[in-house]
């Protein structure tokens, strides 16, 4: 979407995977003083969203939105004002359809989505200042015609105001993202392809819920071709620093979100992170990686059902790998300069992790741990031409 936002894969925190419905001012504040001191903030992790469950289960007697009073007692206006002080952005959810999710769900009540009522909200949300929409269609009916009316509503709406905000969209939510997916960039900065992530390595799900790391990477690899400044895939929030993996496992979730050009939306508790956990999520390598100028995704360029490779061109001409094992046990995974789209050399490859420097005339090769992802930035030889991008074609066309 050209709406001057969203030029990377945005960056952040969401309240959702750790705290769901259970939220309140007093969380926010204490995350974002955290993001602050981690030092997170000034990697790039500057959108803070407060997911569903914020509102008020009433409209006011003018129709308009308003604050849970007992869990944001000083408004959304003080709560948006409280982040930008801190150099942060302000995120907030809410759905397309007469009710959200939780509301859709029973576990909130009321039934105050923005149905009927999206440019009031976008007025309201533009006051409030916020800077990020999450969007979420919870609901199991809708064709994907009705679903462009309606997120396009909404994003007309939003930029009606004036205001900057990036927009989110989870077209299908809660029910299986069947059929061709499709480039939602005329309509958003980023769109879920997935159905919600668990923090698991694999649910066995590839379309329904809950899904894991292994499974997401399954779906949105292929989508290569539709991300671009501006728009984005969206595999979901991260799950790093949430439990239920191991550390190798946590770290390929990391560098493969990294570089799919995929949104870094924390979803962890801030306040409280290991050192494992934080040395992960402030990987200045692979953060360098995802926000990349160009914008482009990691295109496959081999796969054997075990032993994945995907490459990313950055805008200096430097080419990044991913040498991912879905595999069980360790195995030796190599390419070459060649396959990423490289010519001439010698090449240097730097190790995203250890920051270990080699150098080779064409081979790239790693030993990988099971579930492990080896990510080099490699250098060198005759510059590229720039990408071929073929507009909607979803071809993945960006080595
Ligand atoms: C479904 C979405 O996929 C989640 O990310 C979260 O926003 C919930 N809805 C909130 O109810």
């Amino acid at each position: 979407l050209e709406n001057g936002v969203g030029r990377t894969p945005p960056m952040g925190w969401n309240t959702w995977n750790t705290f769901g419905c259970n939220i309140n001012e007093t969380l926010i504040k204490q995350t974002a003083d955290a993001l602050v001191s981690s030092g997170m903030r000034d990697l790039g992790y500057e959108y803070v969203v407060v997911d569903d469950c914020w509102f008020a289960p009433e409209r006011d007697s003018a129709g308009n939105l308003q604050a849970n009073p007992s869990r944001f007692p000083s408004g959304m206006k003080a709560l948006g004002d409280y982040l930008h002080a801190r150099g942060l952005k302000f995120g907030l959810y809410q759905a397309p359809l007469d009710r959200t999710c939780a509301q859709y769900f029973g576990s909130y009540p009321g039934a105050t989505g923005s149905l009927g009522h999206e440019e009031q909200d976008a007025r309201q949300f533009a006051a409030w200042g916020v800077d990020y929409l999450k969007y979420d269609w919870c609901s199991p009916t809708g064709t994907i015609d009705d679903q462009v009316r309606t997120f396009a509503k909404m994003r007309d709406a939003l930029a009606a105001t004036g205001r900057p905000i990036l927009y989110s969209i989870n077209p299908n939510s809660i029910h299986e993202k069947t059929g061709p997916q499709r480039d939602w960039g005329d309509v958003a900065n980023i769109w879920r392809t997935t159905e919600d992530i668990t923090n698991a390595w694999d649910t066995g799900q590839t379309n329904g819920y809950p899904m894991g790391i292994k499974n997401i990477v399954d779906v949105n690899v292929p989508l290569a071709g539709n991300a671009r400044p501006g728009q984005f895939n969206d595999p979901d929030m991260m799950v790093v620093g949430r439990g239920g993996m191991n550390d190798t496992e946590m770290r390929s979730h990391f560098a493969l979100w990294a570089i799919m050009a995929a949104p870094l939306i924390a979803g962890n508790d801030i306040r409280n992170m290991d050192s494992a956990t934080s040395t992960i999520l402030k990987n200045a390598n692979l953060i360098a990686i995802n926000q990349d100028p160009l914008g482009l995704q990691a295109v496959q360029v081999g796969f054997d059902g075990t032993r994945r490779v995907l490459a990313k061109r950055l805008s200096n001409g430097d080419v990044a790998v991913a040498l991912f094992n879905q595999g069980g046990s360790t195995t030796t995974i190599s390419t070459t300069a060649a396959a990423i789209g490289l010519t001439g050399g010698p090449f240097t490859l730097r190790d995203a992790w250890t920051n270990a420097v080699t150098t080779t005339t064409g081979t790239i090769s790693a030993t990988v741990p099971a579930h492990g992802t080896a990510v080099f930035r490699v250098s060198g030889g005759t510059p590229a031409p720039p990408p071929v991008r073929i507009q909607g074609a979803g071809s993945g066309r960006c080595l």
